[in-house]
């Protein structure tokens, strides 16, 4: 099933998710429904809170359906490394028309589990390394404009309420 995106300022997206103990078909299913939601959504990341579960799971596919080996699944995922620095811009399905650039580490090595209970180990640079602090963000409660200086935070918060305000949101 496609699920709708829970948008800014639900409180589910900024609290902590609830770690993944039980790998049956359901969570097969979820992370199959993930996918269906997030391609939907014309995304390429997605995190649980984002369709109102507050697991700590997520998908991500940058190739977006384009190559099977992109798809991701992340189950409990910790970033055991990172290094360097990199600055760009970022969008959220759950922040639509709001984009900003952040800062986030050059490189992450991430360590999670597979929708069978499987430790897996991904690591990235660029694109993916962004994609992996977002969607781990996600799960630790943190949307990408509480990263950014308080000052552009605050204008980004402003035009949140002014597309409120006018129904586009
Ligand atoms: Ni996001």
């Amino acid at each position: 099933m496609i699920y709708p995106i829970v948008k800014f300022p639900d409180p589910i997206l900024q609290k902590p998710a609830e770690p993944v103990t039980v790998f049956d078909d359901a969570l097969r299913q979820l992370v199959e429904d993930m996918f269906a939601s997030m391609y939907d959504a014309q995304g390429i990341g997605l995190a649980a809170p984002q369709i109102g579960i507050s697991k700590r799971l997520t998908v991500i596919d940058l190739s977006f359906q384009k190559k099977p080996e992109d798809k991701i699944v992340l189950v409990n995922p910790e970033i055991v490394a990172k290094s360097g620095k990199q600055v760009e811009e970022e969008g959220c399905l759950s922040l639509p028309e709001i984009r900003d650039r952040v800062v986030r580490a050059a490189e992450v090595t991430v360590r999670a589990q597979d929708a069978y209970g499987k430790p897996v180990e991904v690591s990235g640079t660029e694109l993916l390394s962004r994609a992996l602090q977002h969607e781990i963000d996600h799960l630790d409660g943190i949307l990408f404009i509480f990263r950014l200086s308080r000052l552009k935070r605050d204008l980004q918060l402003r035009r949140i309420r002014k597309l409120q305000k006018a129904g586009e949101w």
